[in-house]
């Protein structure tokens, strides 16, 4: 069977982005949803500063609101010291550094340099996996910035090493801004896949251009399995102005069973799922 994997990123990365304050109770309704339809691994908040994303404020609430599916996990994006800590208390089975490949996106999203954001993250890592919480890696702005333009293949893969070095299992490539082109992509991962094996990798791609499920089929033929989507095509960051949703799930699902995939998801549930989001 050729198995492909969709990491359900909606929850996070599809509400963070939204104006008004969703009610609690509708999240988590989400969340049920979700892993109802079968996902492996789900997206289901951060624990960041509230002053940063005030939407994510009740990420503790959330998560001790959800029913735990027997055959999901759950991940939360954390920053800091101060994340780790309140997804321990709530019990995740999974959480989320997220770094940038330029000083400018950093700066903005996490307000340090590269580099102070490595040594941030180096002492949560050991400290999740010393309490045997798998740690996944993020990688901002892969190909395009949108405070500094054009991102050199090297500095993803420099980022990369270092997270994969600190404990991470896998990296997510975030196309932070749905700028990704066949070129810009298989010049990336031409780069990534000639030193680092394909089942450390993982795409995330915003679907600004329409190009995200095309990316994903590139990034298919060098070898990655793992993809992140959001129920409804919901999504984007804060602090990269313009972009778009996370590449749609139930879209991506149907593309890649069309070409022979398989995503194990159950499709009338993803229905439903959206119609909840
Ligand atoms: P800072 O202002 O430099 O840090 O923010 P600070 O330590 O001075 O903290 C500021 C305030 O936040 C303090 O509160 C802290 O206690 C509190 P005050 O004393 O002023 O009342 N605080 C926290 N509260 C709760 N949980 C925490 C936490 N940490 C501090 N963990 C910081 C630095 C990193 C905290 C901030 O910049 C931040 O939270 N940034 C997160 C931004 C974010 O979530 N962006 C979106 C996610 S990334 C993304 O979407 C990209 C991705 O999808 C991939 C892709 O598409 O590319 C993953
Ligand atoms: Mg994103």
């Amino acid at each position: 069977m050729n198995a492909v994997e969709l990491v359900e990123v909606g929850p996070r990365d599809g509400l963070q982005n939204e104006k008004s304050l969703i009610p609690t109770e509708a999240k988590i309704r989400l969340i049920d949803s979700l892993s109802e339809a079968g996902f492996g691994l789900i997206e289901a908040t951060s624990f960041v500063s509230p002053k940063w994303v005030p939407q994510l404020a009740d990420a503790a609430e959330v998560m001790a609101g959800i029913t735990r599916h027997p055959d999901s996990d759950y991940i939360v994006l954390i920053p800091n010291q101060r994340g780790l800590a309140g997804a321990l208390a709530a019990e995740v089975d999974e959480v989320a550094v997220f770094g940038a490949a330029t000083e400018g996106f950093s700066q903005h999203n996490i307000n340090c340099s590269v580099r102070e954001s490595l040594d941030r993250f180096r002492p949560v890592v050991a400290e999740a996996l010393a309490a045997s919480i798998r740690v996944r890696g993020y990688i901002s702005v892969v190909v395009h910035c949108p405070y500094e333009g054009t991102v050199a293949p090297e500095s993803v893969l420099t980022l990369a090493e270092d997270l994969l070095a600190m404990g991470c299992y896998e990296i997510s490539l975030g196309d932070t801004t749905g700028q990704g082109t066949k070129d810009t992509i298989c010049t990336l991962l031409d780069l990534l896949c000639a030193h680092l094996p394909g089942d450390k990798l993982a795409g995330h791609f915003h679907d600004t251009n329409h190009q995200a499920i095309a990316n994903v089929k590139h990034a298919l033929g060098y070898g990655l399995k793992r993809f992140d989507s959001a129920i409804g095509g919901l999504g984007g960051c804060p602090y990269a102005p313009g972009a778009k949703g996370n590449v749609n799930t139930l879209a991506l699902h149907d593309a890649l069973e069309q070409v022979g995939w398989q995503t194990g998801l159950n499709r009338d549930k993803l229905i439903s799922a959206e119609q909840v989001g």
